[in-house]
């Protein structure tokens, strides 16, 4: 039979760090509130000049470095991101380029915070399918400039970077059960109103500040706990595992707070549960990435372990996958 897994992992973040007492400059808040309601110190924060393909570039990079590939061996780059370097091409074509990976089939795609699972699982289903035998997924955002700084409610939540993953095809079991979902009936918990087809750029809409996330904060985490508790208990009951059968859980860093509860609820340990948000804070489609580089790198998941991926994000869309290491 063929599978799918993951041999290599990369990451990239800017040089930048703005803490929580940097953005208690700007506006009415303090490192205090921050850390107490959502865990992060301090996030990395894109300069002039970095864009999402710079990091997704970088980290890609690396993890065809770690696995010994020539650009020119792979195959094909999905890149998940919300905040692409222009509307188009796909950030893709740009990391595809920039890499040297001339022979690569290269796409983006948009699921938020969700995306690096949705685009993990049509790597999954390209490699079992036939299609490739390897693919380079990454999860790459720079959040930080579609977000209105002025805005204490969303300003203090998003960081910049990027998580890849190369993804081969093999004889033995890698990516596998997955769940993903979507309600677009949620579209507007979190969204950028204009730039789109719909509110197209004008000065009138930049005036407006149409340009800048929109974030209702408290509905997402409801929303949030809620999915990914369903999710993953349906995860550990069709695959037949309790908790303790997990290695690692690797949800999504949305809030410590969203994490705190989803691995209460599961009846997770803290030493299960991956967390990076303090130095990282949100970042996106990268964050699942990025842990799963932090945790191989550091040794805290080997060769045969089961890793459980949880993510929810702007669509609504959530996701989950269950991936033996
Ligand atoms: O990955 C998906 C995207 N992620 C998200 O959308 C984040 C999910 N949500 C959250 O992380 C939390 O809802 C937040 C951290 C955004 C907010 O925490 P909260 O505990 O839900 O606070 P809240 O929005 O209910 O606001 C409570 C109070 C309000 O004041 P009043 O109305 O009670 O007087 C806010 O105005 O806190 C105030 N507040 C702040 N105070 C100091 C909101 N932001 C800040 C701030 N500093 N930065």
């Amino acid at each position: 039979m063929t599978f799918s897994r993951i041999v290599s992992t990369g990451m990239s973040v800017p040089e930048n760090i703005v803490t929580n007492e940097d953005i208690a400059k700007r506006v009415e808040t303090s490192d205090e509130w921050i850390f107490t309601r959502t865990g992060i110190h301090e996030r990395r924060v894109s300069t002039e000049g970095e864009a999402t393909s710079t990091f997704a570039t970088n980290a890609s990079r690396q993890a065809l470095e770690a696995a010994g590939m020539d650009p020119m061996d792979l195959q094909c780059l999905i890149v998940a991101t919300i905040t692409p370097d222009l509307p188009f091409p796909a950030s893709a074509c740009l990391t595809q380029e920039a890499l040297g990976a001339k022979r690569a089939a290269a796409f983006d795609i948009s699921a938020a915070c969700s995306g690096y699972v949705y685009a993990l699982s049509i790597a999954d289903a390209y490699i079992r399918g036939g299609l490739y035998e390897n693919v380079m997924v990454v999860g790459a955002e720079t959040l930080t400039k579609v977000i209105n700084w002025e805005d204490r409610g969303s300003c203090i939540l998003f960081g910049d970077g990027a998580g890849a993953t190369l993804v081969t095809k093999s004889d033995r079991p890698g990516v596998g059960y997955t769940e993903l979902g979507a309600d677009g009936g949620l579209a507007e918990l979190i969204h950028v109103p204009g730039g789109g087809s719909k509110i197209p750029t004008t000065h009138e809409t930049v005036d407006q500040g149409l340009q800048y996330a929109v974030v209702k904060g408290r509905d997402v985490y409801k929303v949030a706990v809620s999915r990914a508790e369903e999710v993953l208990t349906r995860a550990l009951e069709v695959n037949n595992l309790k908790t303790e059968d997990i290695a690692l859980l690797v949800p999504h860093q949305a809030n410590q707070r969203i994490t705190d509860a989803v691995q209460d609820r599961l009846g997770f340990s803290k030493e299960q549960v991956a967390s990076n948000i303090e130095v990282y804070g949100n970042t996106s489609a990268a964050s699942v990435p990025i842990c799963l580089h932090e945790a191989a790198s550091q040794g805290r998941i080997k060769e045969g372990d089961k890793v459980l991926l949880v993510a929810f994000g702007a669509g609504f869309t959530w996701g989950t996958m269950l991936i033996d290491w």
